[in-house]
């Protein structure tokens, strides 16, 4: 009973023991509630409770059900009414305010009488014609809230100073040949020696680095020990691949080493190191966009392989004497789960990547307006042709519409009428947009009197087998 309950656990501790001490009835709910709380805490206290003799057994026995597995998995199994008022734009939060504008909304001109409590005929006569357009305001401004919500942004979170957390074991880096000197490469060498783990050094021909190279660079050679982790570097590598000059090799032996490793069982982890690949503040320069093309690979790696993937690193174009420091910090967070994954070092100190709700942006601003020519690539697909039809609905007064087939593309006439009809002048060419003298010729032949302002780049196939 809860007034014994006190003196027992006294007694008991005086002992120095301290087992759980539970009140059964405590004169606070009805008993069977209480008896039933106090099993459960029994039973989260480690004792073993006879489950069949309170519960029933057979027929009547309780069954054991799934339940979600990760916590942050939130999803709702009851119906939502179907008129609730969105939490957006501050009105759900009064009950008589959302009460207002659902009836403006439904055009009920009975219950808006009843909400502003209305009981002059005359003064219900003046809203009625004002419903209509309350209504169509009312639904722009939810379309426009549930759009603005959706607004994220990329922003940067500074992380505490690195402690004293250093990597162990023996760690393998992949250089690109040629590279041996890079500040880059010096860093990383220094985050592990410098820090007491060793670094084992393989210099990689990125230009003919593929899958099976890649995995005999990687494979410990006659008694060494597997890697504690692996480093790659190759992404400094900036030269064109042969034969495929828009690639960088480096970018190409990093998709090789992922794949190697991931072959050879991926236990990794594999951090990938970039130089200047984001922009992390607006004192940051432009961001590479070869180094960037690395952390667009790095994101998916990390998907497909996530036993595999440590994370990315972007290294400041001049590291400094800390920046070993803080890369050894980040190592030595290896494959746990609380480790940061996509990470900058610069001279302020290391930056997190993280996604935030974006403020909607000004509306007091004129709207854009296209304005001579806008290319749109892709333009008799799905997505181009919404485009242009949004530009043609938004006045543009040229719109150049390309795919390899052209005026033959499945309902391109229709879509020139369609457009034409919306006042705008429409050109629709075929042009492949990978060959670079047709994309040059096609803008040669733009008109001088609609030059080109705009280029909307919709043109591709989706290939969603790995
Ligand atoms: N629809 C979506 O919801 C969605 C979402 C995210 C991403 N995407 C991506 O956005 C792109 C367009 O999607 P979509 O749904 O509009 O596809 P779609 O209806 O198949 O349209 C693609 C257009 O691109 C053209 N095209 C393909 N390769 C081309 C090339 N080398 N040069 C010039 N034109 C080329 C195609 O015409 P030809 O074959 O005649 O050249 C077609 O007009 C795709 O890459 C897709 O993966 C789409």
């Amino acid at each position: 009973h809860h007034t014994l309950r006190h003196n027992a656990t006294a007694d008991v501790r005086d002992d120095g023991l301290e087992p759980p001490v539970i009140a059964a009835l405590t004169g606070k709910r009805p008993d069977t509630a209480a008896l039933t709380h106090a099993l459960a805490r029994l039973h989260t206290a480690g004792v073993d409770v006879d489950w069949a003799a309170l519960l029933g057994s057979g027929g009547r026995a309780p069954r054991t059900v799934a339940l979600p597995t990760y916590a942050f998995q939130h999803q709702r199994f009851w119906p939502a009414p179907a008129s609730a008022p969105p939490a957006s734009g501050g009105e759900g939060h009064d009950p008589a305010e959302a009460r207002l504008w659902q009836a403006v909304e439904a055009l009920d001109v009975e219950a808006l009488t009843h909400t502003l409590q209305l009981d002059d005929g005359e003064a219900v006569d003046t809203l009625r014609p004002a419903l209509p357009i309350l209504a169509s305001w009312r639904r722009r401004h939810r379309e426009q809230a549930a759009l603005d919500s959706w607004r994220y942004r990329i922003d940067w979170r500074a992380l505490p100073e690195a402690g004293a957390a250093a990597p162990t074991g023996t760690w393998l880096l992949l250089v690109p040949a040629g590279h041996d000197g890079a500040p880059a490469v010096r860093t990383a060498v220094r985050a592990l020696r410098e820090h007491g783990a060793e670094a084992r050094i393989r210099t990689v021909e990125a230009a003919g680095a593929d899958r099976g190279l890649l995995a005999r660079l990687c494979a410990p050679e006659a008694g060494e020990a597997a890697p504690d982790g692996v480093i790659s570097l190759l992404a400094l590598d900036e030269s064109p691949l042969p034969g495929l000059p828009a690639v960088a090799a480096g970018l190409a032996a990093t998709a090789a080493a992922v794949q190697a490793l991931a072959d050879a069982g991926g236990d990794g982890p594999l951090w990938c190191l970039t130089q200047h690949a984001v922009a992390v503040s607006p004192g940051d320069p432009a961001p590479s966009p070869v180094q960037a093309q690395t952390w667009g690979l790095g994101r998916v790696a990390a998907l497909e392989h996530p036993r595999l993937w440590g994370g990315l690193v972007d290294l400041p174009a001049s590291p400094d004497h800390r920046t070993p420091a803080r890369l050894a910090a980040l190592l030595a967070t290896g494959r746990t789960q609380e480790r940061e994954d996509q990470v900058a070092i610069r001279a302020s100190g290391t930056l997190a990547r993280r996604l935030r709700a974006a403020p909607p942006p000004r509306t007091d601003r004129e709207p854009w307006r296209p304005e001579g020519t806008t290319l749109i690539t892709g333009g008799t697909g799905e997505l181009g042709s919404r485009v242009a039809r949004y530009l043609a609905g938004h006045g543009a007064p040229h719109l150049l519409l390309t795919s390899r087939s052209g005026p033959e593309a499945p309902g391109a006439a229709a879509l020139a009428r369609e457009l034409t009809e919306l006042g705008t002048t429409v050109t629709i060419t075929a042009c492949d947009v990978s060959d670079r003298t047709a994309l040059q010729h096609l803008l040669e032949t733009i008109p001088a009197q609609h030059p080109l302002t705009t280029v909307i780049h919709a043109a591709g196939t989706a290939d969603t087998t790995p």
